[in-house]
């Protein structure tokens, strides 16, 4: 790999307070001048990822404690390979914005964070104290810590109860109390009508689902096709003088085209705005996310 532009990359990142946040995004495709190749620095322990599969290969004083390589064409929940530096064989912790959060190179898939929603996991902290917060598609609830961090009362969401216990432990190493804030395991439509229902509302919504799901009975949603629907269900739960974040990082969708999703699902007058991607992202900008002020 061109070790002179893997080293500019890191470079132009040496203004990131890694005191505050040791995960970060140290190389990002065509952005860095490197096309097919990523590569997160999870404090210290480095996660390539290449677009080709030919395994590729690194000088060894750039500076990692490990270095592990996924390729990103095939079995994207192959665990990453070991290239260098120490095995990483247990989860281990980074820092976000001063927040704890556990990664899992062994996992599978992702390792326990995205890092493209650091930005927005900060402008949510900084609007939740003392909001009723709801993140679906909840993952390993960053976005539930981020949001509890700031004395918001928070409910997670998600179809896997593996994702919502490793969410409970992000929240534990914040010595946030777990058993304050709901972990509801299953489909998101399923619990927004339930919620409806019961006539249950929130301040805050995170919309932030995959692509492309199917749940245990075989219900489908792709973003082309259900985003609409899926705000649609949120503002049902909304109070009024809400916030509602919406996103997602389907390459096919472009910003303008989400928007308009938004638009036509959005009835009453509100404000839209776009969030970013950290600066860090140097390379493609294919996290499309914009917040709602209802
Ligand atoms: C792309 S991740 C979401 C990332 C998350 N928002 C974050 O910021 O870390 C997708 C998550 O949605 C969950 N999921 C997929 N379909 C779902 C559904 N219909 N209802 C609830 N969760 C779902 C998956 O288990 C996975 O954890």
């Amino acid at each position: 790999m061109p070790h002179t532009r893997i080293l500019a990359a890191i470079e132009k990142r040496r203004g990131i307070d890694r005191r505050q946040t040791n995960a970060v995004r140290l190389v990002d495709g065509t952005g860095d001048g490197l096309p097919g190749l990523f590569i997160d620095d999870f404090a210290g322990r480095w996660l390539a990822q290449t677009l080709s599969e030919t395994k590729p290969s690194f000088e060894n004083d750039l500076g990692f404690y490990s270095l592990y390589w996924k390729a990103l064409v095939k079995n994207a929940a192959a665990a990453p390979q070991h290239l260098a530096g120490e095995l990483v064989t247990k989860p281990f912790h980074i820092l976000e914005s001063g927040l704890l959060f556990e990664i899992d190179f062994q996992s599978g898939g992702s390792s326990g964070i995205f890092l493209d929603q650091r930005i927005n996991r900060q402008k949510l902290r900084s609007v939740a104290h003392g909001k009723r917060a709801l993140n679906t598609f909840s993952y390993t609830c960053a976005f539930g810590v981020a949001a509890a961090a700031a004395g918001a009362q928070t409910t997670n969401i998600d179809l896997s109860r593996r994702y919502l216990d490793w969410g409970k432990r992000n929240y534990q190493l914040n010595r946030i109390k777990d058993e304050d804030h709901e972990f509801l395991a299953g489909d998101v439509f399923g619990w927004l009508k339930r919620f409806r229902r019961k006539g249950r509302k929130f301040d805050i919504i995170v919309l932030d689902p995959p692509t492309f799901s199917r749940d245990r009975t075989s219900n489908v949603f792709r973003v082309q096709e259900d985003y609409g629907r899926l705000v649609e269900m949120a503002l049902e739960c909304l109070n009024h003088q809400s916030l509602l974040l919406c996103c997602t990082n389907f390459r096919g969708l472009s910003s303008e085209e989400f928007l308009r999703i938004l638009k036509t699902a959005v009835p009453r007058p509100c404000q839209f705005s776009r969030g970013n991607m950290p600066p860090d992202f140097t390379g493609e900008r294919y996290l499309k996310s914009v917040w709602l002020q209802l």
